[in-house]
């Protein structure tokens, strides 16, 4: 199949991502810290891109007992995060090529994770359902993402416009279909609206 705009964007921005998006992608750690893992815990990170969030995660994960998947489904993005994982030497680290639309990787999660991904899948209400269908029964779901700048008076149409040229879709109901699907959501807006920070338990 075809690559889609948003694997053809990250063709060249894989090699540049790192040095640039710690100006824009805040908020890792506390994001981390809401999926409350424990040294055994198997994390899922959907849209891992090249693995910036992995240190963050793996602080708390056993590097035998704990267990981290990162999915993606640019290989620009996956080969950067491969040589992360290969100078770390994690070796808890797994890495998937995929759809988070149409994932099935045949195993259930204790926390999944979406770091600044879900605003950029078209059909993002597929890859809750999936990250759904991937989380065990009590398992934690946290999305951190950009939010509708809703404090920025008149600069929050061009940040939204900013982030759409850059396939990001800020004003979908992200929050509306969380609540429906998630039990105890609760969420924190960041900055005025730059990001917020989602985070709810998937009941029995
Ligand atoms: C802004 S980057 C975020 C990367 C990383 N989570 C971070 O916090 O730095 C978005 C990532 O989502 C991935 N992505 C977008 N749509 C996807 C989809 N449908 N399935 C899997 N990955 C997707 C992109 O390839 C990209 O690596």
């Amino acid at each position: 199949m075809a690559d889609t705009a948003v694997q053809r964007f990250y063709r060249f921005h894989a090699h540049v991502y790192d040095g640039t998006r710690w100006m824009i992608l805040h908020g890792r750690r506390r994001a981390a810290a809401a999926l409350h893992l424990r040294p055994d815990s198997r994390v899922l990170e959907i849209g891992c891109g090249t693995g910036l969030n992995f240190p963050c995660l793996l602080e708390y994960l056993d590097p035998v007992a704990g267990r981290l998947v990162g999915l993606d489904f640019s290989a620009d993005m996956l080969r950067q995060a491969q040589k992360r994982v290969a100078a770390h030497g994690w070796r808890n680290v797994r890495l998937v090529q995929g759809d988070a639309t149409a994932m099935q990787l045949g195993q259930t999660f204790d926390a999944a994770f979406f770091g600044y991904s879900l605003t950029m899948i078209p059909d993002w209400v597929a890859a809750i359902e999936r990250a759904l269908e991937h989380l065990a029964s009590g398992g934690t779901l946290v999305v951190l993402d950009f939010s509708r700048f809703h404090g920025w008076g008149p600069l929050a149409p061009l940040m939204r416009t900013w982030l759409r040229l850059n396939h990001v879709e800020t004003l979908r109901p992200y929050e509306d279909i969380l609540r429906q699907r998630l039990d105890d959501l609760e969420v924190h807006y960041w900055l005025g609206g730059y990001n917020f920070t989602a985070v709810g338990r998937k009941g029995a």
